[in-house]
């Protein structure tokens, strides 16, 4: 096999820089704060890190409404710091991923300031006006967070299309002009030494040309979000999109050795698309089944199956358990399969994205009424995301050690036992766990670049095996909180990980008992 690339063999740690740490007290995470952290980053074995985005904005949706997308927010500290911030990841051997948001600006972006001002502004056709009457909007489609996508402008009585706040209006990328300017940011942060971007919201660059209406959703159910009553088939995920990825993927290839990771809720067949003709395009479009897929060791072991089946020769797989917009793996699972999760997401083919905190265990926070701080959350209660964004947990000690100050968001209640701090003492703790399987990771060409076969297990156990070099490796998870017998594939083997990490390696023969909960690693 050909040699792979860091980012094919890599881990890749998703960081949310408001919630990491704040090293002047001002209580919101900080470039210098991360910096301080890259010790920790290096001792857990992570090979990238991806900040969510530090540009300067208005904040109306936490960063990712971006109003110049070649600076540094104050509120992190300065360009100065993220250069500082890039050479110490590197001089670490950690590579450094920008979030990249190109679909939308901010309404403060100095574009749509001028675009705004008449409908003859040159920068006018950078964003996407259309006629309409103040109480009939162009089309149908809706907005993610809630209500039209179509904002009604008085100033020249038209409307511009949003597909997320108001406060986020999305570029016209049919525009050549629009494309440059991305393009020049893309630059500006690849001369500066960013190894690469995840790109929010890919799929949604490109709408129709006709602006026609989105037929309904024939399954939708009114527990769903409003915004899944309709199909996207003319608001996203449009042909032209990978002609503009493959552009994007031109710039990033010119300066080598760079990635990208682009953010897709498409079911599997229309995401992997984005690998794009024969490669060009995303080199890791993100797969969140594991977010999605209900905790069902046959469910899981299905979509396993099926992604490895569709995914074309040049696409190498990802797997993610979380991020910054989704309810927290060990709040979705519960704590006790916290374990058997990370086993499945370092075990599996491709490249894992770990989501701060996971590695610890963390769950998410109660937020009150008066710490809400996702506006999400008032447009539709229950959605918002501030109980997956709360302070990292590291130590003990007052607000967990994230900062000296008060903290942006409350920090969970939970922090005096789930932290850093105390987890890195206990070679039995959830954190060790994910240092162990990072490291074997790494030391196994089996799980970095092995072959993935799934064999047959009982009802509730997920079991596969691993294979590189002739080294065999079996995987089997207990997805229940009943023991479980599976059986060992070639009949003999050793176990070389539990995820309770209790017990010594030792050998098996023909059938493996799993405890409640546990996942193993059997050297076959
Ligand atoms: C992506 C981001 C999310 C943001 C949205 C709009 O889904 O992950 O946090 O609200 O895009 O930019």
């Amino acid at each position: 096999m050909s040699k792979l690339e860091w980012w094919q063999e890599g881990v890749v740690y998703q960081i949310y820089p408001l919630s990491f740490h704040d090293s002047n007290g001002d209580g919101a995470g900080d470039l210098p704060g991360i910096a301080s952290r890259l010790d920790y980053l290096q001792w857990l074995g992570v090979d990238a890190i991806w900040l969510s985005p530090i540009y300067p904005s208005p904040m109306a949706d936490f960063g990712y409404d971006v109003s110049n997308y070649t600076d540094v927010n104050p509120m992190f500290g300065t360009l100065a710091d993220l250069d500082r911030l890039i050479a110490e990841a590197h001089r670490r051997g950690l590579r450094l991923l920008l979030d990249l948001v190109p679909n939308h600006t901010s309404t403060q972006h100095p574009w749509f300031l001028e675009s705004r001002k008449s409908r003859d502004n040159p920068k006018r056709s950078w964003y996407i006006w259309k006629d309409g009457s103040p109480d009939r909007p162009p089309n149908n489609w809706l907005s993610i967070f809630g209500g039209s996508a179509w904002e009604w402008d008085d100033r020249t009585d038209q409307y511009y299309y949003h597909a997320f706040l108001k406060e986020q209006p999305d570029l016209n990328w049919r525009n050549p002009e629009v494309q440059q300017a991305m393009l020049d940011a893309i630059r500006f942060w690849l001369e500066r030494g960013v190894d690469g971007f995840r790109i929010d919201v890919i799929w949604h660059l490109i709408k129709d040309s006709l602006f026609r209406d989105n037929p309904a959703n024939p399954c939708y159910t009114p527990d769903q979000s409003p915004y899944l009553s309709l199909l996207t088939r003319y608001s996203a995920d449009q042909p032209e999109v990978h002609d503009v990825i493959k552009r994007i993927r031109d710039v990033v290839d010119s300066y080598g050795e760079r990635v990208l990771l682009g953010e897709i809720y498409l079911p599997v067949e229309r995401a992997i698309e984005y690998y794009g003709r024969e490669g060009s395009g995303l080199h890791l479009p993100f797969n969140f089944q594991l977010i999605q897929l209900p905790w069902n060791a046959a469910a899981i072991s299905r979509a396993i199956e099926d992604y490895e089946r569709q995914l074309p020769t040049y696409g190498w797989p990802n797997w993610v358990l979380g991020n910054h917009d989704k309810p927290r793996v060990a709040s979705r699972i519960g704590s006790a399969q916290v374990r058997v999760a990370a086993m499945l997401l370092l075990t599996l083919r491709g490249t894992p994205t770990i989501y701060y905190g996971e590695e610890i265990g963390m769950s998410d926070a109660a937020i009150a009424p008066e710490q809400i701080r996702d506006t999400r959350e008032y447009r539709q209660p229950g959605r918002g995301r501030d109980p997956v964004r709360t302070p990292m947990q590291w130590n003990s000690e007052r607000y967990a050690g994230f900062t000296a100050g008060s903290p942006w968001l409350p920090v969970h209640s939970n922090y005096a036992t789930i932290n850093v701090k105390s987890q890195r003492s206990d070679p039995t703790s959830v954190l060790a766990l994910y240092r162990r399987l990072i490291q074997l990771r790494r030391s196994e060409p089996a799980l970095t670049r092995g072959s993935y076969r799934s064999i047959p297990a009982p009802q509730g156990v997920i079991a596969y095996l691993r294979e590189a070099e002739g080294r065999k490796l079996q995987i089997a998870l207990n997805l229940t909180s009943q023991p479980q017998t599976a059986p060992v594939h070639g009949l003999v083997g050793r176990i070389i990980v539990s995820t309770i990490l209790d017990t010594d390696a030792g050998p098996v023969k023909e059938s493996l008992s799993l405890r409640a909960d546990e996942g193993v690693i059997v050297e076959v």
